[in-house]
């Protein structure tokens, strides 16, 4: 296939190694695969997602898809599926999308999701919440035994009003396992928090314990004033595609 890594050279019988984009390529192509002309599509965000939108577009201006509508999940996906010519759409006007296809931070046994590391958590929870089917793309380092495993953030999108009052609420509901809540900068060495597409903040969540039922505490984050969304999926993805070394791994809910 045009641009995929080739797992085997004929003239070499040395193994290739695969990067992690490689692994993220090639999950991002084996979801489109079930993409169908004529679909209302969730386009994702990140590097993961990126590929399978550049893979629509190619498709597309290939004639081999034809009369897609893609709801992009960021303004940075709006800005490459326009550069791309894939016609786009919104909610407001395609409130059903038939399937999204989109990255994932972590992945646990039951399908359930952190994301958001990227920042568009809200308008990614939005879409994919009105689809179908939900395809997620992941390189198998996404794959956790629980949610918080990775050690990485679980981040909150919140309102810039009083964010520390708001962090300071978000840490004190899961010191049992030992959270300390960050507001995220637009780089590591600024101070400036970085703002997501909606004008709001985000405030990462680090545990160093399992935080236990995550239905439970989806609803704790829930209720808080300030908070907007947070970067649980639960329950939402159908499809999980994982791209390893070994191979592709499809898991269906
Ligand atoms: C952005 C996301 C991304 O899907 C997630 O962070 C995975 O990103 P990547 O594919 O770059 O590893 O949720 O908000």
């Amino acid at each position: 296939e045009a641009g995929l890594p080739s797992q085997s050279s004929p003239l070499s019988l040395s193994p290739v190694i695969l990067t992690q984009d490689d692994l993220k390529k090639i999950a991002a192509y084996k979801a489109v695969e079930f993409v169908e002309s004529g679909m209302v599509l969730g386009l994702g965000t990140g590097s993961t997602a990126k590929h399978a939108v550049d893979r629509i577009g190619e498709l597309l201006r290939q004639g081999k898809l034809k009369n897609i509508i893609g709801i992009p999940t960021s303004k940075k996906t709006h800005e490459q599926a326009v550069s791309l010519g894939i016609p786009l759409s919104d909610l407001d006007t395609h409130p059903t999308v038939d399937l999204a296809i989109d990255g994932a931070d972590e992945v646990d046994p039951g399908l359930n999701l952190v994301k958001g590391r990227g920042g568009s958590l809200l308008r990614e929870k939005m879409v994919e919440s009105a689809c179908k089917r939900f395809i997620v793309i992941v390189d198998e380092s996404k794959c956790v035994h629980f949610i918080g495993e990775s050690g990485l953030a679980m981040p909150v999108e919140v309102v810039p009003f009083c964010w520390k009052f708001s962090a300071q609420r978000l840490q004190n509901l899961f010191e049992y396992a030992g959270c300390v809540a960050k507001l995220r900068t637009e780089k590591e060495s600024s101070s400036r928090p970085f703002v997501t597409d909606n004008g709001n903040f985000i405030v990462d969540l680090y545990f160093k314990e399992d935080i236990g039922d995550l239905k439970i505490a989806s609803d704790k984050i829930l209720r808080l004033a300030g908070v907007v969304e947070h970067g649980m999926f639960l329950d939402m993805a159908s499809t999980v595609i994982v791209a390893g070394e070994l191979g592709i791994t499809i898991k269906h809910k």
